[in-house]
């Protein structure tokens, strides 16, 4: 059996597993979703956890299955084998993972839910997601930390903080990303080098009055910002000022209503949000707009995500287009082999 290539395609017949942890609305199973299409290749989620009901409605609506709930109660041991763990894990554990000394102490943080995974079943890679203030946090302690257990439990991990700005969305999205690999190995960061959708692609027609801002909060915007002649999002920062751009800032889950203004004058909808990250406009939306702006604001931009693991496929030797390769040889104990380095 060889992976066959035609003009440029791949054509194989093995299927790479994964596990979609804290999968919230299914940023990641998008992501990896797309790659396998663009390289041909069958992927398969064999789990899914998320513990909010409407993101598991959400996620049940657009993938055909509900995920498990809360990751905490899920045995390591009754995990499916899977090839590569994604997680995009919640930012409210740092303060206690800052003063973690290793595997064993980071019990009781939602990090030792994936660390404890890792450890049990050993995928070849894995890749996480979080708010860029991580690598910030405590000094930079806090990230030392994640890594050191990450290389504890026998994985060989780097991060790198991407901006969905340079990978071709309209919005301004600072995330950390670490992969790691069970054995080193060829992976590059993806380059940045998609150009931004303009934000008339994304801004829909005809959007209804209730989107609007008060007469009040309008005015308010523009005493402190002047019109703009092509679109522009006004973002309002934490000491009152008003920025406007021709792009957005940072979807927020928790952010005041009028955090992002279209023109100075109304809201987002849940399309354009799902869009500013990256979702198509087949994606459904079932939720309330309350529910969808909270979904959207925790989501991650899709096509970062997919350049980082359309690398990784690249790592792994499933995606090359310029020779042909054995398909056998790509899975070895029943898991992804690695191109080493
Ligand atoms: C930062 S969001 C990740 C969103 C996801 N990457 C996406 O694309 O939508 C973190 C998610 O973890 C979920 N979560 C928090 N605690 C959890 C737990 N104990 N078990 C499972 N999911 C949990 C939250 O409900 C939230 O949706």
């Amino acid at each position: 059996m060889f992976l066959s290539m035609e003009k440029g395609e791949i054509k194989n017949n093995i299927t790479i597993r994964f596990i979609d942890l804290f999968a919230g609305i299914g940023g990641f199973r998008y992501a990896i979703q797309n790659a396998g299409e663009k390289f041909n290749l069958k992927v398969e989620c064999v789990l899914s956890s998320e513990i909010d009901k409407e993101c598991q409605k959400v996620y049940r609506e657009n993938f055909g299955e509900e995920p498990e709930g809360d990751i905490t109660q899920i045995a390591a041991e009754s995990v499916p084998d899977h090839d590569i763990l994604l997680a995009g894990f919640p930012c409210q554990p740092f303060s206690i993972i800052g003063s973690l000394k290793g595997f064993e102490d980071a019990r009781g943080t939602l990090f030792f839910d994936i660390a404890r995974i890792l450890q049990a079943k050993k995928p070849t890679v894995f890749v996480l997601e979080n708010v860029k203030l991580l690598v910030g946090h405590n000094k930079g302690e806090t990230i030392k930390r994640i890594m050191g257990t990450l290389e504890d439990l026998g994985y060989h991990a780097t991060y790198k903080i991407l901006n969905a700005l340079d990978f071709g969305l309209p919005q301004k999205r600072e995330r950390v990303f670490i992969v790691g690999f069970r054995e080193p190995c060829f992976f590059d960061w993806p380059k940045k080098n998609i150009p931004m959708k303009p934000l008339s692609e994304i801004l829909e027609k005809n959007v209804p009055k209730q989107y609007f801002a008060s007469e009040y909060i309008r005015k308010k915007r523009l005493s402190k910002q002047s019109p703009t002649k092509e679109p522009t999002i006004w973002h309002e920062n934490k000491a009152g000022n008003i920025s406007a751009y021709p792009f957005s800032c940072a979807l927020r889950a928790g952010a005041s209503y009028n955090y992002l203004l279209v023109n100075g004058e109304r809201r987002l909808t849940s399309r354009e949000m799902l869009r500013l990250q990256g979702f198509q406009d087949t994606f459904k939306i079932i939720c309330s707009y309350t529910q969808t702006r909270k979904q959207s604001g925790n989501s991650l931009p899709v096509p970062v995500a997919q350049a980082i693991i359309e690398n990784v496929f690249k790592a792994c030797g499933c995606a090359h287009t310029d020779y042909f390769c054995e398909t056998d040889k790509l899975i070895i104990d029943g898991q992804l082999r690695l191109m080493h380095s």
